[in-house]
C-alpha cells in the first residue's frame, strides 16, 4: 500500500471490556445486569417516564431475592439494544448474564437513515475520550463544510471539559459513560485520578480518533522520530468521541450506552479499539456484538480491533459477521537501533529512545535474570548489580516500557530487550526512559549466550533514527495480532483484514506521559504506539471515505469492498509474512489481506448482506428466537423460518470450510452485485485450490447485463483424491472473479477433520 509515513506505532494497548457481571464490590452485593426487553415492555415506558427506579423490580417481575437491596437503574437502551442496565442483587442471582426477559414483540418500524448524497461523514470513536487541547489533529480544516444536519449529537461540558472551547466544526461530539464503571468500583470516580468528563487523560482515545479522522498537522513527530505531516485516514470526516474506558477497564453497560447514544446521534462509522479478554464471548452475551448489530442495521459501519492476543489460534475477538474485524501489520518505516557487542558482533533492533544517546564506548552488560529479575520488574533488579551497566531483559509479563523504567530506577545505563519464543521476531519500538533497543528472539539468544559466557561482556547501542524503505519487507503481520479460526462461527473467516498497527504516530493526551509510566515526566503532542487498537481506526477512517464516496452502499457492501480488494503480497512481491512464525501468513492471520483504499472504492462486485441475512445466520447457528430478539429491533423476524443450509452460506466475501471427514464436500451459495461502471461486465472465476481439495464454482462465468444487477453462484469445496494426504491442520486458497478490470478476491480456508476446536454458540 501507499506508505503511511505520518501515521504509524509502540505499546500494545487494547482495552479489555469487562464482562457484564463485573466483580461485585464489597460495598454492595449487587452486580450490573443488562436486561434486554421486547420493544413494548412496560418497564421501558416506566423508566423513561422517570418513575422507573421504584417500579423497576415490579415491572420486570423479578424474583423477590433480587429485589433487596433495591435495584438501581443505570441506563435504558433504545437504539443499540432495547432494554436496561441495572444493579441487581448478585447473591444467588441467575447464572445467565445478560438476563433475557422478552415478552411478545410488536412490530416497530425500523429507523431509516437518510442517505443524503456525499454528505459529510461522522466517525464515532468509543474509547478513553479525547484530548483536544492544543491538538491540531482536532482543529477544523480551512473551508470545511458545516457538520451534517443528520448528526444530532454534541459535546458535554464539565469542569474539566469546556465544550465551547474544545468542540468545533471538526470535533462535533464528546460524551462520557461511567455509570457501569462507578457501580463496579463501588464508589464515585476519584477525580484526582481521572477526569469524569469526555477528556482523555490516558492517550489511547486521542490516538485512535486522530488516526481515523485527524486533520493534517505539519511538522509532527515523536521527538526526532517519524517527522513529517500527520494526517488521519479521513481528514474531512468529523469526530464524535464517546468515552467508555476508564482506569480499571471498560464496562459492558457503558459500552452499550455509548453504542446507543452514537446510533441515536447519527454517526456513520463506529470505531471500537476495545475487545473482550480471552476467547470471544457468544454473540448473545457480547454487548459489542449486540450494539454493533443494531448499529449495522441502521447503516452504520462498525470497525473493531481483532485483539492483541496472538499468535495463538482462535484468539480473535469482535468476530460477529456484521463487524469489520481488523488485525495489525507493520509499515515500511523502522526505527533501527543496533546492539554493538564487545566481541565486535552487531545485532539490529528497534527503539524510540530520545534522550542522551550512548556513544561508542563499550559498557558492561548483565543479564537481568542474574540481577534479580529476568523480566526486569520494577523494584526487583539489584541496584548493586545493574548500576552503570546495560541490562538484558526478556519480553513478557510487565509492559515493555516498564522494564526500561525498572532499569532506570535501579541505576542501569541502558537496556537490551530480547524477545522470547512467544513474540518471535516481532519488533515494537518503544520510547524507553533509558537508552534501550529491542531485538528479536534469534539475535536475543546470541546476545544472551555472549553475556552469560564471556567473562566480561560489554555492549553499546547505536541509534539510527527513522528509516523508510523496503528492508525489511512490509507489511508483515504482528505476532500480537489475534488470529482465527473464528471461535464462535468457524464458517465465517476472521479476522477480515489487516491494516497498519505497529509503530503508529498519532495524537496523544497532554495529561500523561507517552509511556503512561508515572516516573515518565515527558508530555508529547504525538506518540508512537502499536496494537490492533491502532489498526482498527485506520480501517474506520477508510470506511468513512467509502461511506462518503458511495453513500448508497450498506455496511456489508463497504466491508466487502475493503476485503475483496485487499492485497496479499508485500513490497518485495512475496506473500505477507507472519512475524510470529517468520513464514507466510495465512487467511487466519491476515484475513482477506491488507486494505487498499484506492481499489476499495471501485471493487467491481460486492457481496451484500442485511439484517435478514444476519438473523438467518443466527438461526442457523442454533440461536433461539428469544436470543435473536436481543439483536433485532423488530421481534417478528426472529421466528427462524429462514435458515441457511450452513452458517457459511451467509453472503460473506470469504470462505471458511470445516470438514467433518476426509470424504467431505461443502457447497456455499453466494450473491454478487455489479457496482462497477460497466453494466455489461463478464466475470470469470480464477481458482487457487487449497491443497487436498477441488474447488469448483457454478456457473464459472457471471454475465451481467446492467448496473446493480445481482447474480448468484455456488462454490463447492470437496476433498480430492483417495486416499487424501493432507498433513496440515489447515490448507488455504482463493477464488477471484475477474472482468479484466476488477479482481474480486476471496480467501478460502479449509479446516481438516479433528482440528475443529470451537465452542458451541
Ligand atoms: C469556556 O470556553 C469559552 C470559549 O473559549 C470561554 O468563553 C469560557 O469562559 C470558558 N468557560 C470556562 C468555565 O472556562
Ligand atoms: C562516552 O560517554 C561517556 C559517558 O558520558 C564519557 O565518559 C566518554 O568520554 C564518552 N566517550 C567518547 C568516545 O565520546
Ligand atoms: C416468520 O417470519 C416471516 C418474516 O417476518 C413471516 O413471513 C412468517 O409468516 C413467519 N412465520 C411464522 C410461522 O410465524
Amino acid at each position: 500500500m501507499a506508505t503511511l509515513p505520518h501515521l504509524a506505532a509502540v505499546a500494545l494497548l487494547i482495552l479489555a471490556a469487562a464482562v457484564a457481571v463485573a466483580a461485585s464490590s464489597a460495598a454492595s452485593d449487587q452486580s450490573t445486569y443488562i436486561i434486554h426487553l421486547a420493544p413494548d415492555h412496560p418497564a421501558l415506558r416506566g423508566t423513561s417516564a422517570g418513575g422507573g427506579v421504584a417500579a423497576l423490580g415490579r415491572l420486570l417481575r423479578l424474583p423477590r431475592h433480587l429485589l433487596s437491596p433495591r435495584p438501581r437503574l443505570l441506563y435504558s437502551y433504545a437504539h443499540a439494544a432495547t432494554g436496561l442496565a441495572a444493579r441487581l442483587t448478585s447473591r444467588r442471582s441467575p447464572a445467565c448474564s445478560p438476563s433475557t426477559l422478552t415478552s411478545r414483540a410488536t412490530s416497530t418500524p425500523p429507523i431509516r437513515r437518510r442517505s443524503g448524497a456525499a454528505s459529510p461523514v461522522v466517525v464515532g470513536v468509543l474509547d478513553t475520550g479525547i484530548y483536544p487541547i492544543g491538538r491540531g489533529s482536532f482543529s477544523p480544516l480551512a473551508g470545511l463544510s458545516p457538520p451534517p444536519a443528520s448528526f444530532s449529537g454534541g459535546c458535554v461540558s464539565t469542569a474539566s471539559f469546556n465544550a465551547s472551547a474544545y468542540c468545533n466544526n471538526k470535533l462535533i461530539g464528546a460524551k462520557f459513560f461511567y455509570k457501569g464503571y462507578e457501580a463496579a468500583l463501588g464508589h464515585a470516580i476519584d477525580e484526582t485520578e481521572e477526569s469524569k468528563s469526555p477528556l482523555d487523560t490516558e492517550g489511547h482515545g486521542t490516538h485512535t480518533a486522530s488516526t481515523a479522522a485527524g486533520s493534517p498537522v505539519a511538522g509532527a513527530g515523536f521527538f526526532e522520530y517519524a517527522r513529517g505531516e500527520a494526517v488521519g485516514m479521513s481528514p474531512a470526516a468529523r469526530i464524535a468521541a464517546y468515552k467508555i474506558c476508564w482506569k480499571s477497564g471498560c464496562y459492558d453497560s457503558d459500552i452499550l450506552a455509548a453504542f446507543d447514544e452514537a446510533v441515536a446521534d447519527g454517526v456513520d462509522v463506529i470505531s471500537l479499539s476495545v475487545g473482550a479478554g480471552g476467547y470471544a464471548p457468544s454473540f448473545f452475551r457480547d454487548s459489542i456484538a449486540i450494539g454493533a448489530f443494531h448499529a449495522v442495521s441502521k447503516g452504520i459501519v462498525v470497525s473493531a480491533s481483532a485483539g492483541n492476543s496472538g499468535p495463538g489460534e482462535y484468539t480473535a475477538t469482535n468476530i460477529a459477521p456484521w463487524i469489520l474485524t481488523v488485525g495489525a501489520s507493520t509499515i515500511d518505516r523502522e526505527f533501527p537501533a543496533d546492539v554493538v557487542l564487545g566481541n565486535g558482533e552487531v545485532y539490529s533492533g528497534v527503539s524510540l529512545y530520545s534522550g542522551e544517546p550512548l556513544n561508542s564506548t563499550q559498557i558492561p552488560v548483565v543479564y537481568g535474570g542474574d540481577c534479580g529479575s529476568r523480566l526486569c520488574i520494577i523494584g526487583e533488579l539489584d541496584p548493586a548489580k545493574v548500576s552503570g551497566k546495560i541490562v538484558l531483559c526478556e519480553r513478557g509479563g510487565n509492559a515493555r516500557v516498564a522494564k526500561g523504567g525498572a532499569v532506570k530506577v535501579a541505576g542501569g545505563a541502558g537496556m537490551i530487550l530480547v524477545n522470547t519464543a512467544e513474540s518471535g521476531e516481532e519488533l515494537v519500538a518503544d520510547s524507553h526512559l533509558v537508552p534501550a533497543t529491542m531485538v528479536g528472539q534469534k539475535f536475543g539468544e546470541k546476545i544472551k549466550q555472549y553475556v552469560t559466557n564471556d567473562p566480561s561482556p560489554t555492549a553499546t547501542i547505536a541509534f539510527r533514527g527513522t528509516v523508510i524503505g523496503n528492508s525489511p519487507s512490509a507489511p508483515r503481520v504482528a505476532a500480537f495480532s489475534s488470529r482465527g479460526p473464528n471461535y464462535r462461527a468457524p464458517e465465517i473467516l476472521k479476522p477480515d483484514v489487516i491494516a497498519p498497527g505497529v509503530n503508529i504516530l498519532a495524537a496523544w493526551t497532554g495529561d500523561s506521559s507517552p509511556t503512561d509510566l508515572d516516573i515518565d515526566t515527558r508530555r508529547v503532542e504525538f506518540n508512537i504506539i502499536s496494537g490492533t487498537s491502532m489498526s482498527c481506526p485506520h480501517v474506520s477512517g477508510l470506511a468513512a471515505l467509502l461511506r462518503q464516496a458511495r453513500p448508497e452502499w450498506s455496511p456489508a457492501a463497504i466491508k466487502s469492498a475493503l476485503m475483496t480488494t485487499a492485497y496479499n503480497l508485500d513490497n518485495s512481491g512475496e506473500i505477507i509474512n507472519d512475524l510470529a512464525s517468520g513464514l507466510d501468513s495465512t487467511p487466519f492471520v491476515r484475513g482477506a489481506g491488507h486494505v487498499d483504499p484506492n481499489r476499495a472504492v471501485d471493487p467491481g462486485l460486492v457481496y451484500d448482506a442485511g439484517v435478514d441475512d444476519y438473523v438467518s445466520f443466527l438461526c442457523t447457528l442454533g440461536y433461539s428466537p428469544s436470543m435473536i430478539s436481543l439483536f433485532t429491533t423488530d421481534g417478528s423476524v426472529a421466528n427462524c423460518s429462514t435458515k441457511f443450509p450452513r452458517t457459511g452460506d451467509l453472503n460473506y466475501p470469504a470462505f471458511a470450510v470445516v470438514f467433518s471427514s476426509y470424504k467431505d464436500s461443502v457447497t456455499y451459495h453466494r450473491v454478487v452485485r455489479n457496482v462497477g461502471s460497466n453494466g455489461d461486465a463478464v466475470y470469470e472465476a480464477k481458482i487457487g485450490s487449497p491443497s487436498g481439495v477441488d474447488v469448483t464454482v457454478s456457473p464459472s462465468k457471471l454475465v451481467f447485463g446492467e448496473h446493480h444487477q445481482s447474480l448468484s453462484y455456488d462454490i463447492t469445496i470437496a476433498v480430492s483424491g483417495n486416499p487424501v494426504i493432507v498433513d496440515s491442520k489447515y490448507t488455504f486458497g482463493s477464488v477471484t472473479w475477474s472482468d479484466g478490470v476488477h479482481d474480486v478476491t476471496s480467501p478460502i480456508a479449509v479446516t481438516w477433520p479433528s482440528n475443529a476446536g470451537t465452542a458451541s454458540m
